[in-house]
């Protein structure tokens, strides 16, 4: 991405928004995505305040059966994470709130270090806090960085890492929110950053029954359309923009030839919507794309873990659904 300078951001109606402050990355994903066809956002956008806490409302639903599914699965495989090199450290990608984390912790021998790494450095923080209560023997220590770009250790960290095995931590099917190249990609920088002999599990859901899925994705309660919606309100906030969230309508859509869900915002009329001193002109029925959650089955995913310097070590599935844990070592 081209780095823009902030009067490049300057534009004659921003909404009285100060340009200094406007998160360029932000905007420039923005702009793009309305300026392309179809229209589409990175799903990373989702995730500001109200959006995390969206996330988690999600994982409570009754027809979100990824998250409890995986906790389960986690739960009832301790004998088995046992098996992981003792003494360890643990990385985890995107921890997010760690709720996880402690089912892994818990069924390893002697973990010697966590490192939660993860893009919100206050998240972060306040996360790890309750784990280093926790665990009080364990060292546990955050890196504020963006996973899905190529990861470096901070020296003060790689010192007490690197004499240690390391074991990879990604639950989740966070993975899945990567189109297949990002995911491989990830995969790839992944092993570079925990090195050779390291141990990577990742969650991976495979789901392929429509109707399991789409209930999933646009639930009774309309969690799933505010957690959509809010991305739009995240616009006009921190963009400036004019969105009416209310005009447009959430969509999830399962695309069987690619394995994936997708979500969309669809405008039933046509609209314009100004932002940052340019206008966007959605069609009757055209729609904003802002999320795809691929599901990958077991041999897929195994496919992309070979094509990416892992090998696939060992993987559990979830009783009676396709929710897997995928042990990978390099
Ligand atoms: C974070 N991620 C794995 C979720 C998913 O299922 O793709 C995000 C999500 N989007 C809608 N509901 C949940």
């Amino acid at each position: 991405m081209t780095p823009q300078t902030a009067t490049a951001l300057h534009p004659p109606d921003s909404n009285g928004l100060d340009p200094e402050t406007i998160p360029k990355a932000f905007a420039e994903q923005v702009l793009e995505g309305l300026a392309s066809h179809p229209k589409r956002i990175p799903s990373t956008w989702f995730y500001d305040h109200r959006g995390s806490e969206l996330f988690e409302q999600i994982t409570e639903l009754n027809e979100y059966y990824l998250t409890r599914t995986e906790t389960a699965l986690l739960r009832g495989l301790r004998a088995d994470l046992a098996r992981l090199p003792a003494g360890a450290a643990v990385i985890e990608f995107g921890s997010g709130s760690s709720r996880k984390t402690p089912l892994l912790l818990d069924a390893l021998q002697t973990p010697a270090s966590y490192t939660a790494i993860d893009i919100s450095g206050d998240f972060l923080r306040q996360s790890v806090r309750g784990l280093q209560l926790r665990y009080p023997q364990m060292n546990v220590q955050t890196l504020e960085a963006d996973f899905t770009a190529p990861l470096s250790w901070p020296a003060a960290l790689e010192a007490a890492v690197r004499q240690q095995p390391r074991i990879g931590f990604f639950p989740g099917s966070t993975i899945g929110n990567f189109t297949p190249e990002q995911a491989v990609r990830f995969l790839h920088g992944a092993a570079q950053f925990l090195g050779p002999g390291a141990q990577l599990l990742v969650g991976v859901d495979g789901t392929q029954d429509k109707a399991r899925l789409l209930p999933a994705y646009d639930d009774a309660r309309g969690v799933t359309a505010a957690f959509n919606r809010n991305l739009l309100i995240r616009i006009n906030r921190e963009l400036g923009a004019d969105f009416n969230p209310q005009a447009f309508r959430h969509v999830a859509r399962f695309d069987t030839a690619r394995s994936r869900i997708e979500m969309h915002l669809l405008s039933p009329t046509p609209q314009t919507v100004r932002l940052l001193g340019q206008r966007f002109t959605f069609a009757e029925g055209e729609t904003l794309h802002t999320e795809n959650s691929y599901k990958y089955p077991v041999a897929m995913f195994q496919r992309m873990a070979h094509a990416s310097g892992w090998t696939p070590h060992q993987h559990w599935l979830a009783p009676g659904a396709e929710v897997a844990l995928h042990w990978l070592q390099c």
